[in-house]
């Protein structure tokens, strides 16, 4: 359910063809069902279908209305503070191999955007990762040139105009921005054009690896592929044990208008708080900017309005900001080592494909993935599949290991910790509207949200992936789970994000 107060630009502004409907029939059958119409379905989609693969794309809600209409846009290989990061955890030549493959996919992005001429306002722009924090200045140059190691076209940034003062960065060329609605709507017009077949409003609850896989979708039909791509985000069928080498990170953007004019490019300032910063067009062609940050790990932030609030004084006071026009937060799951997982969705699958971890920095990773995995359907080498290999946790350096350790002690925290919380005495009567609580009701724990036409809305606590308490995140109104990050709509329960593929089960308040 969308709720208008926190409604991404890029979802807002989308040019989404009529909805794909159609109907299943029991045991159709396809080469590739690809469940998952983000940027990793839809690229691997599009790849499957021009070699000549019959293709399915399932998608729950609309293609394109995941994480990838919720970003900030940025194709780049630039990620952040990540390549002396990368370095550490899992050695030079990895780290090689994470700035090729990023490299390669945002010029196949940005190639497929110019010679498709596919309408998501693509803006070539250098990508600044810098500091305005001279405490930083060693590590940002530390950065620089991990950077350049990795063999990315990039050079230091001293005092470059950036919207903070710019003390020490790192410049990486050859990236983009570009609207991640559009651009999936774009590939998907693609894929069809090359055969393949989309289906929106079909949430997949069930895949088997057999010969031929057996998909099942939430009405009971199953049809048949001989491979099967969970491009789900974060992995539904959770066979491989994701969930324990996955930290969901969720953080928050807004686009505001200003008077001032600010320098071009995608700017990341890693400084603390962190803030990213580009210009997008708005819904009638004026130029707004986009600004993120508030990062926080999922289901484990009480008060989410504020972490709006806080990007709108900043954006205010450094920007000139005047106006908020739209306001998002979305999630991405990062992984021990840093590097994405792509490949077999298990050890040993060799019908199961799955690609995620992508760290906040998807639309080139994520790109990147969807090729590995469709190369590999076709019978085509990987020569990244060590970097990402989904079964490579084995290899593990001793950082990459006691983050994994620490997450997985966390959800058990919550895990325990949650059912032992006092429940709220007052029970539903007591909320106000807006308002979402655990409550005791009826001798149970009970999770309660009073919507603004004073509807009580009552449903059990319990996570339907593992069994964790969820939490109320009031700025979306959903019920967040701290343990993986499946979220659930406080209104009528259903999935919002996975891994949880079932319901919140309704509890009855009168
Ligand atoms: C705030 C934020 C900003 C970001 N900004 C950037 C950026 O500037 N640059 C960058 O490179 N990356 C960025 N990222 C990361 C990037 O957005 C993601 O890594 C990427 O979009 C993930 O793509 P995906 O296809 O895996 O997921 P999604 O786009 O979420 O696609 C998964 C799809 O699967 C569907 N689905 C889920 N369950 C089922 C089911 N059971 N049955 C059928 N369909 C199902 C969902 O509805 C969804 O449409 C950002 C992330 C966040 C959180
Ligand atoms: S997401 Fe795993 S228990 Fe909730």
């Amino acid at each position: 359910m969308t709720n208008p107060a926190t409604t991404s630009l890029w979802n807002a502004t989308a040019h989404r063809p009529t909805p794909r409907e159609g109907s299943l029939v029991d045991g159709d059958h396809y080469d590739v069902v690809v469940v998952g119409a983000g940027i990793v379905g839809l690229t691997a989609a599009l790849e499957l279908a021009r070699a000549g693969r019959r293709v399915l794309v399932l998608e729950a809600r609309r293609m394109g209305s995941g994480v990838t209409g919720s970003t900030t846009g940025k194709v780049t290989a630039a990620h952040g503070l990540r390549y002396s990061l990368l370095q550490r955890d899992i050695g030079p030549e990895r780290t090689r191999m994470y700035a090729e493959a990023n490299q390669r996919a945002v010029g196949w992005v940005r190639d497929l955007v110019h010679t498709e001429e596919i309408a998501c306002d693509w803006r070539d722009r250098a990508a600044f990762t810098y500091t305005s924090d001279p405490s930083q200045k060693a590590e940002l140059e530390a950065e620089a040139r991990a950077t350049i190691d990795a063999g990315l076209p990039a050079h230091e940034a001293h005092a470059v105009p950036a919207p903070t003062d710019l003390v020490a960065g790192v410049r990486v060329d050859g990236g983009g921005e570009l609207h991640g609605a559009n651009y999936c709507a774009g590939l998907a017009q693609l894929a069809e054009a090359a055969g393949a077949r989309i289906l929106e409003g079909v949430r997949v609850t069930g895949v088997r690896e057999s010969d031929p896989c057996r998909v099942r979708t939430e009405d009971g039909t199953t049809v048949h592929g001989e491979h099967v791509v969970v491009a789900t985000h974060f992995p539904i069928f959770d066979r491989g044990l994701y969930f324990a080498r996955l930290q969901p990170q969720r953080s928050y953007a807004i686009a505001v208008r200003t008077d001032r004019d600010l320098p071009l490019g995608s700017f990341y300032d890693v400084a603390t708080p962190s803030r990213s910063v580009r210009t997008a067009a708005g819904p009638d062609g004026e130029e707004l900017v986009v600004v993120g940050g508030e990062g926080h790990g999922s289901g484990k932030e009480s008060d989410t309005g504020e972490r709006y609030a806080r990007l709108e004084r900043w954006a205010a006071e450094h920007l000139g900001a005047t106006e908020t026009l739209y306001r998002w937060s979305a999630q991405d799951p990062e992984t021990p080592d840093r590097a994405p997982f792509a490949g077999p969705l298990r050890p040993g699958s060799s019908r199961l494909w799955t690609a995620t971890g992508f760290g906040k920095w998807g639309l080139s990773a994520g790109t990147a993935a969807a090729h590995a995995i469709a190369g590999r359907i076709q019978g085509h080498d990987d020569e990244f599949r060590e970097l990402w290999d989904p079964s490579r946790l084995g290899q593990l350096k001793p950082r990459g290991a006691a983050r994994m350790a620490l997450w997985n002690a966390e959800t058990s925290a919550f895990l325990v910790g949650d059912r032992l919380r006092p429940a709220g005495r007052r029970g539903p009567d007591g909320l106000a509207p807006g308002e979402g609580r655990i409550v005791r009701h009826g001798g149970r724990r009970t999770a309660a949200f009073r919507d603004e036409e004073g509807v009580v809305h009552a449903h059990s606590p319990v996570c339907t992936h593992l069994g964790c308490e969820v939490h109320f995140n009031g700025a979306e109104q959903s019920w967040d789970c701290p343990c993986h990050g499946s979220r659930f709509d406080a209104r009528d329960g259903s999935v919002l994000e996975g891994p949880a593929v079932r319901a919140l089960a309704p509890r009855d308040v009168d």
